[in-house]
């Protein structure tokens, strides 16, 4: 029997979840990882992971131990140089993450969102009515991509030139987070200008009169926060609201498509939109991993990691441990998919998940109310990133009700 008194051993994998072959098979990189341990050492990356749906709570809930102000990827970012200024937010703990956390609940809050609602609604109506003159469309592009690189730059006050640099100015950012590989070196190339553009974009005089920007930029007229802090708290927008809703909106398409009688159930019930959206979040986290670093020696599962160590999240795998959730692999309406961590979940859970929630209601309900039968016509095509899963190409063929 082992001795409860002595540290457990440290199980050890030398599978790189960052590289192609990985990328390409993300779901057999989960199960092994998650099944490996509660904690796993992964030598290629000197770091530690975790996909244990228990494990990843307690992480998140514990941020004294666990610190966000080094880096949520793999780097970090105190000993590391990064490629731009840390987020003051998302990489930033109590009690300086308190301030501009509080800011940004209220400028998302839920009557922010049900403001927006109606809309966003007509919106989604008119791009569903657009796409649907053919029956066979890119649903990763023409739908799930289409409309919150529409209505969230829209809601923020973006100007209408230069979104052709929203996604690679947040494809960089998502690859930064993990290994300086070749997808990292090539998101840098593509986003060149895009890192100008958003330098400019951020500021007051570039943001729309009435949009979510400007509230962000009443809080320095307060005197609550520096014209630079809201500068930084704009481009949270772009780096963490927009590629991470298209690509669950995505598998919320691929989890209706790839099991008829869940589209079947939406079709007769519309209302069930959000629930489509919530259970697709939870079958395939967009965003399948965070970082931490310890800020003190610590245990997990008998396991004992030093200080200033990285151990990075496997949300997604959470989000299919069996020890949780029954029949994991199902994509399932009749589930309640809350608890799911693709969110996150504790005090930097995502605080544009209402917004999220909200456009990509918007746009499954729009689809439910036109569409009778959707099938996919040809293999989908994977976007290949570090930190974020998805895809370019979803190829479908409908019918009209
Ligand atoms: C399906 C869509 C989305 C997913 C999967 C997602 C995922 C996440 C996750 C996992 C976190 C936690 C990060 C951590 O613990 O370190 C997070 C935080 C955050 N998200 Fe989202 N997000 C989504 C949409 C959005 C949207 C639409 C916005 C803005 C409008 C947004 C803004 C943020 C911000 C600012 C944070 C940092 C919060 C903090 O550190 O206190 N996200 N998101």
């Amino acid at each position: 029997m082992p001795d409860a008194n002595l540290p457990a051993a440290v199980v050890t994998l030398d599978l790189d979840p960052f590289d192609m072959d990985a990328l390409r098979d993300p779901l057999r990189v989960d199960e092994t990882i998650r099944e490996a341990g509660e904690i796993v050492r992964m030598d290629a990356h000197g770091i530690w992971m975790t996909g244990r749906y228990d494990v990843v709570e307690s992480v998140f809930r514990d941020y004294e131990t666990f610190e966000s102000s080094a880096g949520t990827g793999i780097t970090n970012t105190k000993r590391a140089e990064n490629w731009r200024k840390p987020s003051v937010i998302l990489e930033n703990d109590p009690p300086s993450h308190t301030k501009y956390r509080r800011i940004m609940t209220s400028v998302l809050s839920q009557r922010v969102v049900r403001r927006l609602t109606e809309g966003f609604q007509e919106r989604a109506d008119a791009l569903v009515d657009r796409v649907l003159a053919t029956s066979e469309f890119n649903a990763a592009k023409d739908l799930a991509e289409a409309f919150p690189l529409q209505v969230l730059p829209d809601a923020v006050g973006f100007s209408p030139e230069g979104r052709e640099h929203l996604l690679p100015y947040s494809n960089l950012n998502f690859q930064a987070m993990g290994p300086r590989n070749e997808l990292y070196r090539r998101a840098s190339e593509a986003a060149q200008e895009a890192a100008t553009f958003v330098n400019w974009q951020m500021r007051r005089e570039a943001l729309a009169p009435g949009g979510l920007g400007h509230t962000i930029y009443g809080f320095v007229d307060e005197g609550e926060i520096s014209e630079e802090d809201a500068g930084m708290l704009v481009r949270t927008f772009l780096s963490a609201g927009i590629d991470t809703t298209i690509f669950g909106i995505q598998f919320a398409l691929l989890g209706l498509i790839e099991h008829p009688a869940q589209w079947a159930r939406l079709r007769e019930d519309p209302t069930l939109a959000r629930k489509a959206f919530e259970e697709g979040l939870r079958w395939n986290a967009p965003s399948p991993y965070i970082g931490r670093t310890t800020a003190r020696e610590t245990t997990i599962g008998g396991v004992r990691i030093g200080a200033g160590e990285k151990v990075v999240m496997a949300l997604a795998a959470a989000n299919r441990d069996p020890r949780r959730w029954q029949d994991p692999d199902t994509y399932d309406l009749a589930r309640d998919p809350s608890g799911h961590m693709a969110f996150g979940t504790g005090i930097h859970g995502c605080v544009g998940q209402m917004m999220a929630r909200m456009e990509a209601t918007c746009l499954l309900t729009a689809l439910a109310r036109r569409v009778d039968t959707i099938e996919l016509v040809g293999e989908p095509v994977r976007f290949f990133s570090n930190w974020l899963r998805g895809f370019d190409d979803l190829p479908v063929r409908v019918t009209l009700r």
